[in-house]
């Protein structure tokens, strides 16, 4: 199979563990609707959305789960927010992929490309909400402060910030590789920005071998002690960074924890996960 073919199957499976009428659907995941019950257990969530009067403009950095809008209208409607505005941005062409996928179109207005630079479509602090569900876990942590910068500049001084993310605990027990090795042993140079096997594989045959190497690893790489998980069937990378880390790096982007929710779940691949809920305001 070619590279851009096992990207797009990758990318499809990927999608499809959020889509409950599809063979792949993982119910554990955790879904922007789980964050919204978690947000509406905090005093703090309720009355900032209490306070947003009838209409609400919303920003979401990667968005995955077809029903995350849908959950969010609801959430908002019972906060009394009657008229909801919503962009989407992902990497991922998600209305091609839930085409495929048999879903129908989420009523939201979609945007593919980098949430972490929006500046030649967004200007500055035009949302009342900006959220990012686990977006953290799917960003390599080099990129996590320009993502976070990003949700700080187009937000309004008045708005807030609804960040969900796993820290590294689950991992913690597992036997872990120096990414920098486990990769070279396959004839691959680590860098800091890759985000899957697929990245680093220069063929499909080498996108085997990687597999048959790596599939369910955990990779160990950056300074502060943050670990890959190497998730099957993809090869996607999930990144987990230590919690006390994720929360400094979201005060040097300019936000300020109101704040936060932390449970324990199992996420599909068996590992333990802390989840974090946070509201954060811009400083
Ligand atoms: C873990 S998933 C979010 C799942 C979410 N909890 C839900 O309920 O659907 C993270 C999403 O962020 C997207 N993503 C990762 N990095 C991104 C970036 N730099 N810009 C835009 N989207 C990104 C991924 O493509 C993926 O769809």
């Amino acid at each position: 199979m070619s590279l851009g073919t096992l990207t797009e199957h990758a990318d499809e499976l990927f999608v499809a563990k959020y889509v409950n009428s599809s063979a792949h659907f993982a119910p554990d995941l955790p879904t922007l609707e789980s964050s919204l019950r978690s947000f509406s257990r905090m005093d703090e969530a309720r009355e900032a959305l209490a306070a947003l009067g009838g209409r609400a403009s919303c920003l979401i950095q990667g968005y995955t789960a077809p029903q995350n809008v849908e959950a969010l209208r609801r959430r908002l409607s019972e906060a009394g927010v009657a008229r909801a505005d919503v962009v989407a941005v992902d990497l991922l062409d998600l209305p091609r992929i839930y085409d495929r996928l048999g879903v129908g179109i989420p009523d939201v207005d979609f945007l593919q490309g980098d949430a972490c630079d929006l500046s030649a479509l967004i200007a500055d602090a035009v949302f009342d909400i900006v959220i990012q569900d686990f977006t953290l876990n799917c960003l390599p942590p080099v990129l996590a402060p320009k993502l976070s910068r990003e949700a700080q500049r187009v937000l309004k001084a008045d708005g807030f910030a609804m960040v969900s993310f796993t820290d590294a605990t689950g991992l913690r027990e597992r036997p872990v590789l120096p990414a920098t090795n486990a990769l070279l042993r396959h004839g691959v140079e680590w860098t800091s920005t890759l985000t899957g096997l697929m990245d680093a594989a220069e063929s499909g045959s080498h996108f085997d071998e990687l597999s048959a190497g790596l599939m369910g690893a955990t990779l160990a790489a950056g300074a502060r002690g943050e670990l890959i998980f190497v998730t099957p069937p993809s090869g996607r990378f999930e990144f987990f960074a230590p919690a006390d880390s994720t929360f400094e790096m979201l005060r040097h982007a300019g936000f300020h924890c109101v704040a936060f929710d932390r449970s324990i779940g199992i996420d599909p691949a068996g590992l333990q996960c802390a989840r974090y809920r946070c509201l954060l305001r811009p400083i």
